[in-house]
């Protein structure tokens, strides 16, 4: 979950033609001469259906799309004669950097659109470290994934290798699209490829979760992370958070991907998110099971066993669990018209059950249903804000982008920003020389 306000790590709207991977390569030149050997990339994830159930140990159905965040870097400790070690602003690669540390002894990460960099001293600060002394902005997330595989042992005792890298993204911020997870799994997979010992996606997924969790503390489950780590071509993810499976689920080929932008942020949604999960643990403590995972109804007497609140937020996810396989049959049968009203009705229960919709989510959803060539829509992330998804027929997505745009902004008052989005592998490293 991005909190809103967070440094734009990438992002950049100047250059958006050029693609992130080679913004970061340059990045990386420009910061400290000599070639990269590594690129990182990492996609965003949107989420079809299966909304805040993955902390009720329930389904989702992500997609891993074509924005992305790369990372071009190169390990400290061995760098090839010739190459400079130059720091940001110039300095030799001897010297020690602004914090002290010399540069052998430390990941470094600049990103095209934060001046300061994200500095993680080898060893990484210890996990109980209290949050004041923690790094702030997009580089907690760099900094809790190396606390994480020093402090688990992920690394099965090869330790962390020191590394310097660049960023770059083209993957919106607080937009419901997972742009931190895309930065976790990225920092996660270049220190464990640069260590020799890659753990298996699952358990890297479950590394970057913790980092979020217990560095960052924002209390999320697991579906951006698999999201991201798991991404296949063409493919949406059905992911089963309690048996922590990913089964990939075809997409129709006339099938489009419509990421809808409403351009809205807001602030605080990290304290709401902690109330609906705990109204959600509250509803599955007071009807006797481990996780609402567990019910395929609401029992006859839900409503005298639960407070108004618990009782809509558990009739919201047992419903959204059996959308997720309803929706994945639809897809891989090919039908769009029936995924597309399962996404509507999705809206539906997120929006009254659940209460994390908002205005411009549900502008957007209502001029994506209305416009021609679409089959569903639907908020999409943890709520309130960010972005839409909508299905829509690929042939007709002149027609819908011709007829979206004008209700939009007569419904929101603002201009949405529309991405066509495709199925894409998730989170990879190539060897660049
Ligand atoms: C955020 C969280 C996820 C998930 C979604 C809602 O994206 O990071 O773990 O709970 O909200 O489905």
């Amino acid at each position: 979950m991005a909190p809103p306000g967070r440094p734009d790590p990438a992002g950049g709207s100047g250059e958006r033609a050029v693609p992130a991977a080679l913004r970061a390569v340059r990045a990386f030149k420009a910061a400290y001469g000599g070639e990269p050997t590594h690129l990182v990339r990492s996609p965003a994830r949107v989420n079809l259906i299966g909304e805040h159930t993955d902390y009720n140990d329930g389904l989702c159905l992500p997609v891993a799309i074509d924005r992305e965040l790369c990372i071009a870097l190169r390990r400290t400790d061995d760098a090839p004669a010739g190459a400079d070690r130059r720091q940001p602003g110039g300095s030799a690669a001897a010297a020690a950097d602004d914090d002290g540390v010399g540069v052998g002894a430390q990941l470094r990460l600049v990103s095209e659109q934060d001046p300061t960099p994200a500095v993680v001293p080898l060893p990484p600060p210890a996990p109980d470290t209290p949050p004041p002394a923690r790094a702030t902005g997009w580089a907690r997330y760099v900094q809790g994934v190396a606390v994480q595989l020093a402090a688990t042992g992920q690394l099965a005792g090869a330790g962390l290798v020191p590394w310097q890298g660049a960023l770059a993204s083209d993957i919106p911020l607080g937009a419901g699209l997972s742009s931190s997870a895309a930065l976790e799994l990225a920092v996660a997979l270049a220190c464990t490829h640069l260590a020799g010992s890659v753990p298996a996606p699952t358990e890297l997924a479950r590394l970057a979760q913790r980092a979020e969790n217990a560095w960052v503390g924002a209390a999320t489950g697991l579906l951006d992370q698999l999201a991201c780590v798991g991404g296949i071509a063409g493919h949406a993810l059905r992911i089963d958070c309690r048996a922590l499976t990913v089964t990939p689920v075809p997409l129709p080929a006339g099938l489009a991907i419509v990421v809808i932008d409403t351009g809205s942020r807001r602030e605080l949604v990290t304290s709401a998110y902690a109330d609906r999960r705990a109204d959600c643990e509250r509803a599955a403590r007071a009807l006797g099971v481990p996780a609402l995972r567990d019910l395929d109804a609401l029992p006859a007497d839900a409503a005298g066993r639960l407070d108004p609140a618990a009782l809509r937020r558990a009739r919201f996810v047992i419903a959204e669990n059996a959308r997720v396989d309803a929706v994945a049959g639809a897809l891989a049968g090919g039908d769009a018209e029936a995924a597309g009203r399962l996404l509507l009705s999705g809206h539906r229960g997120i929006r009254d059950d659940f209460e994390v919709s908002g205005p411009e989510l549900d502008a957007a959803v209502a001029a994506a249903s209305a416009a021609p060539g679409c089959f569903g829509a639907r908020m999409t992330g943890g709520g309130f804000a960010g972005c839409a998804v909508a299905l829509v027929d690929r042939d007709r997505l002149d027609a819908f982008t011709a007829a979206f745009e004008p209700a939009y902004s007569a419904r929101a008052g603002r201009e949405a920003v529309l991405h066509v989005c495709s199925a894409v592998a998730g989170t990879s490293v190539t060897a660049l020389r």
